[in-house]
Parts: structure tokens; sequence; C-alpha cells
């Protein structure tokens, strides 16, 4: 695991977003996998802008999204669907055609969840994940307990993700109870995976993730089997971490030669 603790959100959201450019630069036709929520945004936004400044081109990149809700149809606008058509794909070139989440109003979302395994498969798998952390320990939506071997699957979220989710609709009754999501083992085959966490929220999650047992409880924990895990933090985020001062001698203020 690669721990970079940067100065601000700012700077660990901006090596983010140049590491997943740099990915498109290095192989245009990369296959990207996606988050969704309130950390990821900005990341978008500067993906957006290096795309607006004719930096980089998304045309032929190919996205696959971690998860969607069940019961929303993608044009709901609280859908996963919308929310990466509204943060990332209409505001750029990425081809419909190449982007990809789970149907969450598929009519068997335990057949949609084989079927959405498969198509990452037959794509070749994914180059890069992005992640974000749920102040549980999800990555995806595992939520604590799930099987550290997990494929997408169908899942029933935590009360305290349908409450952290709430701040997106407008009755927290209005959250869908259940989703399909990749698995922790879906997770790691990607051959890259970039998760990124500020705010003092998360640094409970975090401290489990990075120094606490591998153990499902801590579904992030997952990633300490990953050869290729980086882990971009702000001082908030790193706030609990017992080994903060080695992560900073590693790489002071998260420098690191390529991300
Ligand atoms: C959703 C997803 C989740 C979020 C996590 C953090 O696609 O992957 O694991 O990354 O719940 O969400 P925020 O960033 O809103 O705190």
């Amino acid at each position: 695991m690669k721990v970079l603790i940067f100065k601000s959100p700012e700077d660990a959201t901006e090596a983010v977003a140049a590491s997943l450019i740099g990915q498109v630069l290095d192989k245009p036709d990369a296959s990207l996998g996606f988050a969704t929520g309130g950390t990821a945004e900005p990341v978008y936004d500067l993906m957006v802008s290096a795309f607006e400044k004719g930096k980089v081109s998304f045309r032929k990149v190919r996205a696959f999204n971690l998860d969607e809700y069940i019961g929303l149809t993608p044009d709901h606008p609280m859908s996963y669907r919308c929310y990466m058509r509204r943060h990332l794909f209409d505001r750029t070139d990425f081809q419909p055609e190449n982007t990809h989440i789970p149907k969450g109003d598929a009519q068997d979302p335990a057949v949609e969840a084989v079927r959405y395994e498969e198509e990452i498969d037959r794509s070749g798998g994914i180059d890069c994940q992005l992640l974000g952390i749920g102040e549980n320990g999800h990555i995806g939506f595992n939520e604590p307990t799930s099987s550290l071997s997990s494929r997408t699957r169908v899942k029933t979220l935590a009360r305290g993700t349908v409450e952290a989710n709430s701040r997106f609709f407008d009755r927290i009754e209005d959250v869908p109870r259940l989703c399909i999501t990749m698995g922790i083992a879906t997770i790691l085959g990607s051959r890259k995976c970039l998760l990124l966490a500020t705010g003092k929220r998360k640094a409970g999650a975090v401290a489990k993730m990075i120094e606490g047992p591998l153990a499902a409880i801590c579904p992030a924990s997952a990633l300490q089997m990953h050869s290729n895990a980086v882990i971009c933090l702000d001082e908030a985020a790193a706030g609990e971490l017992n080994l903060r001062a080695y992560y900073l001698d590693v790489h002071p203020d998260g420098k690191v030669a390529a991300l």
C-alpha cells in the first residue's frame, strides 16, 4: 500500500485526478473504474477542466462504475447513471456506449449483477479503479462483513450508509435500501486501486483500512492484499494513523515520482 498524505483535500484530489488523466494519456483506451459520492465530485471537475483545456480526450476510455441503486431508472436524478452523466460523462467526450453501470431497474437484479461482472471480465479488466471509503469502511457498497472474495451482487445498504446518502435525496425514505455493487474480489481484480479520502469523518475508517487487521468488518482493509493500491489522504483523514510520521518520511507531502 502506498499511503500519501497531502496538506489539503485539494492537493489530494488534484493528485488523484492527475493520476487518472495520466492513465488515459498513457493508454487512450484505458479501462477506468469510477465511484460516486461527494469525495469523487471534485476529481471529476478536474477531469472536465483538463478536457476543456484540450489536455486529454476520453473518447476511447471505457468506464465501469462500482455500483447502482436498485429500483431507480437510469434517468432518475439520484441514480448513479445520472450522477456520472451530470459530473463527468455529459461534460466530456466519453462515448455513451463505453460507459458501464449496473442496471438498477433490471427485472432480475441478481442476473444483472452476474451480467455486469462478466462484462468487466470480457472487457479485459479494469486498469485503474477509483474508490472512496464509507465511514464504516465500505468500498463500493460492500458493507462491513461482506465476503472478501465477493463478486458483483445485490447488497443491502447499512443504516449508516442510508443516513449518509440521504443528503442527496429529499427524504431519507427515498434512499433505496438495495444496490448492485462490484464485489471486493472484483475490485481487487483491478490492476490498480486508487482510493481518495478527505476529512476528519473518514479518519477512523482510514486507520482501520491501513493499519487494522485484514477483516471483513472493514471491507477496505482488503486493499492490504492488493499489490498496487494507492491511498490519497488529506491531513484530516490521516489523523488517526499511528504510523503517520513514517508515511510522511517515505513520501513527504504526498510526493511520489508517479502515482
Ligand atoms: C459509491 C461508492 C462509495 C463511496 C463512499 C464515500 O459509488 O463507491 O463507496 O465512495 O460511500 O462516499 P462520500 O465520498 O460521499 O463520502
